[in-house]
């Protein structure tokens, strides 16, 4: 499953890749309006960090905007994927998009249908909400576990889904075992994943054991590492 970060906070975004665990980036104008910078560069500076997918979204709602806008975006980067609504006129402009060669996240998808037509305009990826369905005392994991499914009826869909709205570690855990392909993650649930109590206590014992032998792996500080003796 690759992980996504949900966030345009570019130094959350370079902590999260020095992991080396980072497959993507997906951005909103929510998120982006919150970092006050000026878009484009944002979208650059991202791309340079991340070589993975970067969903940057169309701000215009007609097609023809929507589309020029688009292909002004994708001119940033390769790796940019321009992100339309979940509308008639997005899913032209997804189509033509994709026809360029772009890579195009279909955002808003709030039902399996809705999923089918993104599949059917030739989507990169399909983001389904899931938290924002939660909110409203609707499974956001049912959805998912729908478009899985009819997706693996068509062999011949490329488009990924790429479960969006994350709000804790659990419906990461469930879309894995759904097999979602992607997940976009907020940095504070992906630092959330890391943890675990028994990880935590475990680790603080070892440190305190190990201190008792007195040993150091690499030698003392300043010390050239010693070289490996061989065995007997
Ligand atoms: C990402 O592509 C979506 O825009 C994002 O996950 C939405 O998350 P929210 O429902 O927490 O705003």
């Amino acid at each position: 499953m690759k992980f996504f970060v949900d966030t345009a906070d570019l130094a959350e975004i370079r902590e999260l890749a020095s992991t080396g665990l980072l497959d993507g980036v997906t951005t909103n104008p929510s998120l982006v309006a919150k970092t006050g910078g000026n878009f484009l560069d944002l979208i650059a500076a991202i791309c340079e960090i991340v070589p993975g997918p970067v969903s940057a979204e169309v701000a215009a709602t007609d097609f023809e905007t929507m589309l020029a806008e688009g292909r002004h975006l994708a001119r940033i980067a390769p790796n940019v994927t321009v992100k339309v609504p979940l509308t008639p006129d997005g899913l032209k402009a997804c189509k033509a998009l994709t026809g360029d060669g772009t890579m195009v996240n279909v955002t808003l998808c709030f039902s399996a249908g809705q999923a089918l037509l993104a599949a059917k305009a030739g989507a990169t990826f399909v983001s389904p909400f899931v938290g924002r369905l939660d909110d409203l005392s609707t499974d956001g994991m049912a959805l998912i576990d729908d478009i899985v499914q009819i997706y693996r009826q068509y062999p011949a869909i490329a488009t990924e889904v790429l479960v969006a709205s994350v709000r804790h570690p659990m419906h990461l855990v469930a879309a894995a075992k759904m097999g979602a392909h992607v997940a976009t993650i907020p940095p504070a649930v992906i630092r959330q994943l890391f943890k675990h109590p028994l990880t935590e206590r475990g680790l603080e014992q070892f440190v305190k054991d190990w201190a008792t032998t007195g040993q150091s792996i690499l030698g003392e500080p300043g010390e050239a590492v010693q070289p490996l003796r061989k065995p007997a």
